[in-house]
C-alpha cells in the first residue's frame, strides 16, 4: 500500500482592515448587484500599513507551529506572487519570526496563483523521500490592481499555512495530477510595477482553457470520474469564477451543467473568499478551509482541486478527507480572523492603497496599525524590519 501523505494542518490569517463592496460601489457608482451577484464578492481584506506577505504568512503559520512544534519541520516553502524582494525568500523572515531551527531549508516559489500547489506537490515529494519529516507550506499574497480599474473589486489579501506530513489528519493528496501549461498574457506584474496588469476577459478565457486541459490530462492519467467527487475546490479570483469553471467542466464532459448542480459542487468552498477577496496563492486553500469548516461530514470523500495560475499553469488533483478530520479544524480561529477586521471607509482604503509599497527606497517607520501578532516596523538601509508582539 502506498504511503498516505497530505495536509496535516491548515490555518489562515487575513488583514487588519476590510472594505465592504458597498463602499466601493458608493465611490464608483457601480450597481451593487454586479459585485454581490455578478462576481460574488461582499468585501475585500485590506492590509494595514504595517502588514505584508511576511506578517500575514507568519500569523497563519504561528498556530501550526504552536500545535505541532518545529522538530520535524525540515523545509519551509513560501509561495507568493506579490514578492517583497527579488533575492531573499520571504520565508526566511517567517522562519525567523517563528523561531524555527537553523537546520531548515527555506525557499520562495512563484508561478502566479498556482505557486502554492507547486509547493504542496514539492512538499509531498520531500515527505515521500523521508516520511519522518514535515514541510511547512506558506502561501501569502496581497492582491492589488490599479485604483478605478475593473480588477479593483477583486482585490484581497490572506495567507494560508499548510503542514504537509505522512499520515495526515485532514486531507490525503492523491495521484495522479492533471497538468496544463500555456504561454498566455492574461495577468502579469512586471518587476517595475506594484499593481498587476490584467486582460480581464482574456484571463477568464485562459482559466477555462486550463480547466479543459487539466481535466483531459487527469482522465488520461487514470483519475477519478467526475461523479466520484463530493465537492470541487477551485482557485477563486472572485467566487463566481468557481461557478463559471465548474459549469465549463460539466459542459466539457457532456454533463448537466444546471445552476443548482454547479452550486451544489462549489458553494461550500466560497464563504471565506467572498469576504476576503482574491488572495492569489492562498485562494484555493481558503476554499478548502471553508469546505472543511462547514457542517457536512466529508470523511472518506474525495474533493477535486483545480489550481490555476495566470501565465499560465494549472493542476487538477484529488484529495480525500480523512476520518476524524473535524477534531483538527480551526473553524473558530478562522471565523475570528474574518470577524475581527476593522471596517474602513473608501477614503481610508484609498489612502492605504496609495501609500503601500513605497518605491523610493528611503528609510521610514511604518505607522502602528495592525493588532496582529507580527508587524513590519519600517525600512532602514533598504532592509525590512519586522517585529513580533
Ligand atoms: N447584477 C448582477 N450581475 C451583474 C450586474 C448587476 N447589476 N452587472 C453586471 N453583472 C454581471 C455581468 O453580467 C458579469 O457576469 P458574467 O461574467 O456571468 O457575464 C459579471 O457581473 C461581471 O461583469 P463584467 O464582466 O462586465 O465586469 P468587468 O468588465 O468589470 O470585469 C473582471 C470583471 C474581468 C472579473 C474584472 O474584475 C477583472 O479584470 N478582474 C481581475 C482578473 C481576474 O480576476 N480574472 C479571473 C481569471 S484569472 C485568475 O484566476 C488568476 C487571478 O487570480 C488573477
Amino acid at each position: 500500500m502506498s504511503l498516505s501523505i497530505g495536509i496535516h494542518d491548515l490555518s489562515f490569517a487575513t488583514t487588519e482592515f476590510v472594505l465592504p463592496h458597498t463602499a466601493l460601489a458608493g465611490h464608483n457608482g457601480t450597481e451593487i448587484g454586479k459585485y454581490h451577484v455578478g462576481i460574488g464578492q461582499e468585501s475585500m481584506s485590506v492590509p494595514a500599513a504595517d502588514e505584508d506577505i511576511v506578517t500575514l504568512g507568519a500569523a497563519a503559520a504561528a498556530p501550526v507551529v504552536a500545535r505541532h512544534g518545529s522538530d520535524l519541520i525540515r523545509t519551509v516553502v513560501f509561495a507568493t506572487e506579490s514578492s517583497i524582494d527579488q533575492a531573499k525568500s520571504a520565508g526566511v523572515y517567517v522562519h525567523s519570526l517563528l523561531g524555527l531551527p537553523s537546520a531548515t531549508r527555506v525557499v520562495e516559489l512563484k508561478q502566479a496563483c498556482y505557486g502554492a500547489t507547486a509547493a504542496l506537490q514539492f512538499a509531498i515529494g520531500l515527505v515521500r523521500r523521508d516520511p519522518g519529516q514535515q514541510v511547512l507550506v506558506v502561501a501569502s499574497d496581497v492582491s492589488r490592481y490599479d485604483l478605478d480599474s475593473p480588477g479593483e473589486a477583486t482585490q484581497g489579501a490572506a495567507a494560508v499555512a499548510i503542514l504537509v506530513s505522512a499520515d495526515p489528519a485532514l486531507v490525503r493528496v492523491e495521484d495522479p495530477s492533471g497538468l496544463f501549461t500555456a504561454d498566455v498574457m492574461d495577468f502579469w506584474r512586471p518587476n517595475y510595477r506594484d499593481t498587476a496588469l490584467v486582460d480581464g476577459q482574456e484571463s477568464i478565457a485562459a482559466y477555462l482553457q486550463a480547466v479543459e486541459g487539466v481535466w483531459k490530462d487527469y482522465t488520461e492519467q487514470g483519475g477519478h470520474a467526475l461523479e466520484d467527487f463530493a465537492a470541487f475546490c477551485y482557485h477563486q479570483p472572485f467566487t463566481k469564477m468557481a461557478h463559471k469553471a465548474h459549469r465549463h467542466l460539466l459542459d466539457y464532459c457532456g454533463h448537466d451543467a444546471g445552476k443548482e448542480v454547479v452550486a451544489r459542487a462549489v458553494a461550500g468552498t466560497t464563504a471565506y473568499n467572498a469576504v476576503i477577496g482574491n488572495s492569489y496563492t492562498a485562494s484555493m486553500y481558503l476554499g478548502l478551509a471553508a469546505l472543511l469548516d462547514q457542517a457536512d461530514d466529508l470523511a472518506g470523500r474525495p474533493v477535486g482541486f483545480l489550481s490555476y495560475g495566470s501565465g499560465s499553469v494549472a493542476e487538477f488533483f484529488a484529495g480525500t478527507v480523512v476520518a476524524g478530520y473535524r477534531e483538527h479544524l480551526r473553524t473558530r480561529a478562522h471565523r475570528e480572523a474574518i470577524g475581527r477586521r476593522r471596517v474602513v471607509d473608501y477614503a481610508a482604503y484609498r489612502g492605504l492603497h496609495e501609500r503601500a509599497f513605497p518605491t523610493d527606497g528611503g528609510d521610514h517607520c511604518t505607522p502602528a496599525q495592525t493588532t496582529g501578532p507580527f508587524r513590519l516596523a519600517g525600512i532602514s538601509g533598504h532592509k525590512r524590519i519586522y517585529q513580533a508582539r
